[in-house]
């Protein structure tokens, strides 16, 4: 027996040097010391042996084992290493190749206007407040003194989630949530950026867009301060040339109301194609409070005064750049965006 184990010792050595690949190593190993293996098979014969031997034969049969333990992991880790070698010799970095193209994203024009139409009001003093565009009939109706048969009401035009829920329509029931939260402080002096919805769909109409509501309330405030603030919004926006006009027009939540044009960019007032010859580009809704949507929004109207406004992003974004299709907005064509 004691040649057997020496033999196997021997014939385990030669065999895993021979063998590249870590998967035969062990089944090599299985093989030799394995349960079943080699070296179970011999030891199942000590029962033949004497007594004084036996001990001999089994101290000897652990040596070999040991011995043959560290040989597999000594071999083991030789081919791990050769296998991690032979990987990085693959590994080949071609230097010559083009680098990759990154192509840097940049703003929208919809959001770089919202944010310089932002700026202008900041530097005059506003803050900007903010509302859910799932809005209430209550705020997005009610509260701006909209009567209930008022056509902008029309399940034609608004977007219902339920009979009292809806997509707002516009930014102004802002003004309402805006006063309520500011209410007693004064003055209120906000603008409201958002998304509004309805259901339009045209080169100049889109069933989402985006407006800007203005709102201001203090004691004393007069026609002269929204055409005074508006006047030198138009001209920080337009171009220091520009001046405006107030037009007569109706809104269930400003009286008086007036709709505000802007001397044309492109003529100067001359009269063109883009104002249509008149020399003037309508560019907002606006109008001194209504005493309803003031009390509303906690104020009370014989205390205080106020104006608001409402104009639509995507109509400044045209007229600024040109733009003849509010589709192109949303089309997300990379032609026409990085134009911007
Ligand atoms: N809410 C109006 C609209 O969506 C715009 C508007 C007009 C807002 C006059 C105002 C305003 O605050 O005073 O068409």
């Amino acid at each position: 027996m004691e040649q057997q184990l020496n033999a196997l010792r021997q014939e385990a050595e030669a065999t895993m040097a021979q063998v590249a690949e870590l998967e035969s190593l062990n089944d090599l190993r299985v093989k030799y010391l394995g349960k079943k293996g080699v070296l179970t098979g011999i030891l199942r014969n000590m029962g033949g042996l004497s007594p004084e031997e036996r001990p001999k034969i089994g101290m000897l049969a652990n040596q070999v084992r040991d011995v043959l333990e560290e040989l597999f992991s000594l071999r083991e880790a030789e081919l791990k290493q050769k296998a991690r070698a032979d990987r990085l010799g693959r590994e080949k970095i071609d230097v010559t190749l083009p680098g990759r193209i990154f192509v840097q994203g940049h703003r929208h024009p919809l959001s770089l206007v919202q944010e310089e139409i932002e700026e202008i009001f900041l530097g005059m003093g506003f803050q900007i407040a903010e509302g859910p565009e799932i809005e209430s009939d209550h705020y997005n109706f009610e509260a701006l003194n909209i009567p209930k048969d008022h056509p902008a009401r029309d399940m034609q035009d608004s977007f219902y989630v339920t009979e009292e829920i809806l997509l707002r329509t516009h930014t102004s029931p802002v003004q309402i949530r805006a006063m309520e939260k500011l209410f007693p402080s004064l003055p209120v002096k906000v603008i409201c950026p958002g998304r509004v919805f309805r259901k339009d769909d045209d080169a100049t109409h889109s069933p989402m867009f985006n407006q800007v509501e203005g709102l201001v309330v203090d004691k004393g405030i007069s026609l002269a301060d929204l055409k005074g603030i508006l006047l030198e919004f138009a001209r920080q926006m337009f171009g220091p040339e520009r001046q405006i006009r107030l037009r007569p027009s109706f809104f269930p939540f400003t009286e008086p109301s007036a709709e505000v044009d802007v001397s044309c960019m492109l003529c100067g007032g001359e009269g063109c194609r883009i104002c249509k010859g008149s020399g003037w580009i309508e560019i907002l809704g606006s109008g001194m409070v209504h005493p309803h949507v003031l009390r509303m929004g906690g104020y009370n109207p014989d205390e205080v005064t106020g104006f608001a406004f409402g104009m639509g992003i995507e109509r400044i974004t045209m007229l600024k750049y040109g733009i003849d299709d509010m589709r192109y907005f949303y089309d997300n064509d990379l032609r026409f965006l990085r134009q911007f």
